[in-house]
């Protein structure tokens, strides 16, 4: 009964499992993702339940690769190029024999049992190789700051990676604006330089991990220089050092080089360039220009370095008179580095010069005698100089007169009236304007006449005017020139009466070429032929001295202190002889005759009242001369000494038969050329009342 029972039982477990599993189902035992590493066996299981003897088929994707109807013993029918790996358990189950990269791929089990239906299970596998050789690129070689981007590239040599991960100096990497990870990449977007680093890559799959690492290094700059002198200061002075740097960051260190003038400096050293004893021609701009020699970039930059020198000398002012009216008023101050700035603040607040300022204004009252003062600006120093304007000054024309090769008698009229600018001259004979020629010469400056001609009588008829002007005004003076004239003389005698000295005096504006001393009496002892000279006495008067125009004393030796000699002076202008002076007499007679004796005998009570009236005519005297000095006087000429050369002085023994000759050198007399000024001999104090008297 219990087996009876146990088999029905069993028939009707079965009947009801049959019953209700009429649906055929797969389901697969373990995961439906499969990971499979190559050259590995792997499984991909089922079971399925509903039917027996099912007909199983396996697809790769949509492509059935095996079919066989499980319990059959015909073999499943797999496509040769499967042949090898795929192969069918009897449960229905995949196995997969030293599984290829190429299988990766789903896979699909579908039963189908006539009149059942069809059931389906799906696996993904996934093969995998160990990765190996993993090898980090870049793209490009270097990183640049300041470029698009910058890749980080990796390749294997064997095997995908399933996960990876990029870090930064540890840190990892996450896709942002600045970094993007793909699948075999890292981009650096707009690399910079704190980008350098250690770059590490983390790869991963089921069945290895390799990490690998790169150090990156970001090429950057140059960067902004920095230029510096030292010692730091706004200009140099010529003749000092210096030295110039150029800095600037970059990796690799950038390197520098310092361009003046168009050339590259090649002392300097890196970037610091040593100037020293600077001139001014080295101020300017000095351009540091700088090459990342890795990354080919280049920056370059200016630097300005003045270098002064102060301008020579002082500022010097002028004024010159322009077109008549115009005052042109000059400062000028050469040399310099830069040049001065000058201006006449005075004049204008707009006008300045670089070293030379003209400026020109019409000329007014307000400028004569202003004192207008050029400011000279330099960096160096501040200078000024200052000039001023003037009318021409009241003046006296000066005459003199020589003679020429020629022999046509040159009076040379001068006038010089101080004035600023200087004043020209224009020089008219009576009413008519003197034009320079031949017989007037004009001066290149205008301020003398030369008159030359034969008869002296032309020169005296007509006045000579001569006007000083300049732009602020003029000032005119007449000179009426004289034949030759002599307005004073005298005579001093030694001791002993053996060497008397003549001396005389000329109007300023008489014409006087040489002078004729005359003697009547007997002839001069000779001092050198003592004895055997003739002493013929003659009543005539006698050249015995000729004299320059610019004598105005003369010695004359040996008189005889027992005669009586009579002299007198001839001024001549050219061949015309001009009225002699008064004669002066020497020798005894007159001077103690017995009247005279007498006269003194008589005179001596009454000389204690003449010696005070004379005290009190020197002390008049005195007080006159000292007022008269302070007035205007005719300036004499010291060009007077010049015309000795046109008229050689003839010495009296050369000019007379007889056997005069100089003067013994027994006492030093002073043959001053001029003036009033003559020393006195010294050897006889000039008594001061004449006893020469007029024959
Ligand atoms: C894989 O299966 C084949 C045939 O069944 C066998 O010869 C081989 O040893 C197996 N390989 C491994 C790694 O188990
Ligand atoms: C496998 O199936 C998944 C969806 O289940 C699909 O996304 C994938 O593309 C398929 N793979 C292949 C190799 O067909
Ligand atoms: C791959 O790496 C291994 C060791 O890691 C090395 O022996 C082999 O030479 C490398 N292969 C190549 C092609 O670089
Ligand atoms: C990369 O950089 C790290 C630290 O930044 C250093 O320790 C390492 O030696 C570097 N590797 C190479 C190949 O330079
Ligand atoms: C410039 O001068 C400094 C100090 O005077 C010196 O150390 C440096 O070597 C000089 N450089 C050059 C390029 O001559
Ligand atoms: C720098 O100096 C050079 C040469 O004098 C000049 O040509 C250039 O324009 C200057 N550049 C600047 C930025 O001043
Ligand atoms: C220039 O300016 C100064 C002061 O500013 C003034 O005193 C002077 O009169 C001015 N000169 C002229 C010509 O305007
Ligand atoms: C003229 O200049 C000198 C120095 O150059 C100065 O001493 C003097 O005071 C100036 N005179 C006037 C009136 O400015
Ligand atoms: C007058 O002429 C002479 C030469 O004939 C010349 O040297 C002089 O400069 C002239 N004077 C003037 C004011 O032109
Ligand atoms: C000199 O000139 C005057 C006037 O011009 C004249 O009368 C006289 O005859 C002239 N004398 C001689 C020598 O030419
Ligand atoms: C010449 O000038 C003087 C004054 O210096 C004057 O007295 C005289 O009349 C003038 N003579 C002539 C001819 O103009």
């Amino acid at each position: 009964m219990t087996w009876l029972s146990a088999i029905l039982l069993a028939l009707m477990l079965s009947v009801t499992f049959q019953g209700a599993h009429c649906d055929l189902q797969v389901s697969p035992p373990g995961p439906t993702l499969v990971n499979a590493q190559v050259g590995r066996n792997v499984t991909l299981a089922v079971s399925f339940s509903g039917a027996s003897d099912p007909v199983v088929r396996w697809f790769m994707g949509n492509l059935p690769v095996v079919t066989w109807t499980i319990g059959s013993s015909t073999p499943p029918d797999i496509p040769n190029v499967h042949n090898e790996v795929l192969k069918i358990e009897p449960d229905g189950s995949l196995v997969l024999v030293n599984v290829q990269l190429g299988y990766s791929n789903n896979y699909t089990m579908e039963i189908t049992k006539s009149g059942l239906g069809t059931a389906s299970a799906s696996f993904i596998l996934k093969v995998y190789e160990s990765i190996q050789n993993v090898t980090l690129s870049t793209q490009p070689d270097y990183a640049t700051e300041g470029v698009d981007k910058f890749t980080l590239l990796y390749s294997t040599l064997q095997g995908e990676a399933e996960q990876w991960m990029w870090f930064f100096n540890g840190v990892e990497i996450k896709t942002n604006s600045h970094y993007s990870v793909e699948q075999k990449s890292l981009v650096i977007n707009r690399p910079k330089r704190n980008d350098t680093g250690q770059y590490t890559l983390f790869l991963t799959n089921p069945f290895s991990d390799v990490t690998t690492h790169k150090n990156v290094t970001v090429l950057y700059g140059p960067d902004e220089p920095i230029l510096e002198a030292s010692p730091a200061q706004s200009f140099y002075v010529s003749g000092d050092s210096l030295s110039l740097s150029c800095q600037a960051e970059g990796f690799p260190q950038p390197s520098a080089e310092w361009v003046f003038g168009g050339q590259t400096l090649s002392d300097s050293h890196k970037g610091v360039l040593n100037l020293t004893n600077v001139q001014p021609s080295q101020g300017g701009a000095y351009t540091c220009k700088l090459l990342n020699e890795k990354s080919g970039a280049r920056r370059q930059r200016n630097m300005t370095v003045y270098i002064y020198e102060k301008p020579l000398g002082n500022p010097l002012c002028s004024v010159k008179s322009a077109n008549n009216d115009d005052l042109q008023y000059h400062c000028h101050w050469s040399g310099g580095a830069p040049k001065a700035q000058l201006s006449f603040p005075a004049l204008s607040n707009s006008s300045s010069g670089a070293g030379h300022l003209s400026l020109t204004v019409t000329a007014s009252d307000d400028l004569n005698g202003k004192t207008v003062t050029c400011i000279a600006d330099h960096p160096l120093q501040q200078n000024k100089c200052n000039i001023t304007a003037r009318s021409p000054m009241e003046f006296l024309p000066s005459v003199r007169t020589t003679v020429d090769l020629e022999g046509k008698v040159v009076v040379t009229i001068q006038c010089i009236s101080e004035a600023s600018p200087k004043a020209v001259v224009t020089w008219s004979r009576g009413s008519e304007v003197v034009t320079n020629g031949t017989k007037y010469q004009i001066s290149a400056d205008t301020t003398q006449l030369r008159i030359r001609d034969y008869n002296i009588s032309s020169f005296l008829l007509k006045n000579y005017t001569c006007t000083c002007r300049n732009p602020l005004g003029s000032q005119r003076r007449d000179t009426r020139l004289q034949g030759p004239t002599i307005s004073d003389s005298s005579l001093f005698s030694n001791q002993d009466g053996t060497v008397i000295t003549l001396t005389w005096e000329v109007p300023p504006t008489s014409v006087v070429t040489g002078f004729d001393i005359q003697m009547k009496g007997p002839d001069l002892l000779s001092a050198n032929h003592n004895g055997s000279q003739t002493k013929g006495g003659s009543n005539e008067y006698r050249s015995i001295q000729r004299k320059p125009g610019s004598a105005r004393s003369t010695d004359v030796s040996v008189l005889d202190p027992k005669s009586i000699y009579r002299f007198r002076v001839i001024p001549r202008a050219g061949m015309t002889e001009g009225e002699p002076s008064e004669t002066h007499r020497i020798g005894p007679g007159e001077g103690l005759s017995g009247p005279a004796i007498a006269g003194i005998a008589a005179g001596i009570p009454c000389s204690l009242l003449f010696l005070l009236l004379l005290i009190g005519l020197i002390y008049f005297c005195v007080h006159y001369f000292k007022k008269k000095s302070r007035q205007t006087r005719y300036p004499v000429s010291r060009a007077v000494e010049k015309a000795v050369a046109t008229q050689p002085d003839i010495t009296p023994h050369k000019l007379l038969t007889g056997g005069l000759k100089s003067p013994p050198d027994y006492n030093i007399l002073h043959h001053a050329p001029s003036e009033r000024s003559v020393a006195l001999p010294t050897f006889v104090p000039p008594p001061p009342v004449r006893f020469a008297t007029t024959v």
